[in-house]
């Protein structure tokens, strides 16, 4: 028997469209920008598992260190009977959770990377057999329909990737979680801290350069997909500190001028020697601004966590009784 089940929301030719759309808006733009969504192709992924490790990045580890240490007590508060984790991919981190939920029925991880889904179902229900996986092939900044499964319900969203949307973005994002809620559910949500600047310039400016190699391999995703003829060579990788907005920003700056050709949008850049594409915001959050964030969204934040150092911090709010 098998508790295994799989539903695409995105199929290719969407995914495609989509690409399409944002870098010839991103890039015909003043400043120019891409989303950073566009990082993780099999190379991207592969070079954030790898930032994950840097000695500079801590996030994964501080998060992690939180998660080991709280996953009985997250596990007690919430109840959950449902697991929803957006941005699930190799579900590592979760698993801890999972096995401290004994009464837990169903699991629904959402990625838009269907290998890793099939991947992660597989070595859990080795683990967990009876337990549900209906996996969702889907992106999480969209509103999503979830399987028919027994609350209470608990979604996690971990890894401070809510720190890659902008504010507006957020406050959509969280109105679209507490909608796949019931009032008393819950949400887990993983926040990097404000600190100290050159801490976090460091964790987005790693010295081996692995950080400046993912943030080039937007361009090269567009060269492959689009035909685009960027030379990544061209490109410094910039991280910089945004003390007003309190988020990092990583960009790419055009070592000299150039014309750059993208032909599936029949399109021709034009970069001054300098001039620089915004490719991520990664903001920092302190627990006041969280919790009006979550306020706002119909949220009410009722536990925060950090690590021993404070740098990075899991909340958990419950879904407020007001119908909307
Ligand atoms: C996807 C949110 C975990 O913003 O820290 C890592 C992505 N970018 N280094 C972050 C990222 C540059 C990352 N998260």
């Amino acid at each position: 028997m098998s508790d295994f089940q799989l539903t695409r929301t995105l199929d290719e030719h969407a995914a495609d469209a989509a690409l399409r759309a944002d870098v010839r808006d991103g890039l015909t733009r003043t400043p120019k920008s891409l989303p950073p969504k566009w990082f993780y192709d099999a190379r991207g992924s592969e070079l954030f598992e790898e930032i994950t490790r840097l000695p500079e990045y801590y996030p994964t580890r501080a998060e992690r260190e939180i998660l080991l240490e709280r996953a009985r007590e997250i596990a007690s508060v919430s109840g959950a009977r449902t697991l929803v984790e957006l941005g699930s991919g190799s579900s590592e981190k979760t698993r801890h959770l999972i096995e401290a939920l004994p009464a837990l029925d169903t699991y629904v991880p959402v990625d838009v990377s269907e290998s890793a889904l099939r991947g992660a179902a597989a070595t859990l229900l080795a683990d967990r057999p009876g337990l549900r996986v209906h996996a969702l092939v889907a992106d999480f900044t969209r509103a999503l329909k979830l399987p028919d499964s027994p609350g209470p319900r608990l979604v996690v969203f971990l890894g401070g990737t809510i720190g890659n949307l902008l504010p507006p973005e957020r406050a959509v994002f969280l109105a679209a979680v507490r909608a796949m809620l019931s009032p008393g559910d819950g949400l887990l949500l993983g926040t990097d801290l404000v600190k100290e600047e050159s801490v976090l310039v460091a964790a987005y400016d790693d010295a081996q350069g692995v950080t400046a190699e993912f943030n080039r391999n937007v361009l090269a995703v567009i060269d492959r997909e689009l035909g685009g003829n960027f030379r990544t060579a061209d490109f410094a990788h910039v991280a910089v500190w945004n003390r007003e907005q309190e988020w990092i920003e990583m960009r790419l700056r055009a070592r000299a001028r150039a014309l750059v050709k993208i032909r599936a949008l029949d399109l021709v850049v034009p970069f001054a020697a300098g001039e620089e594409i915004l490719t991520e915001i990664s903001a920092k959050f302190r627990q006041e601004g969280v919790r009006r964030e979550l306020a706002s969204a119909g949220l009410e934040l009722t536990h925060w966590w950090t690590d021993a150092e404070e740098r990075f911090a899991l909340s958990l709010s419950v879904a407020d009784g007001r119908t909307r």
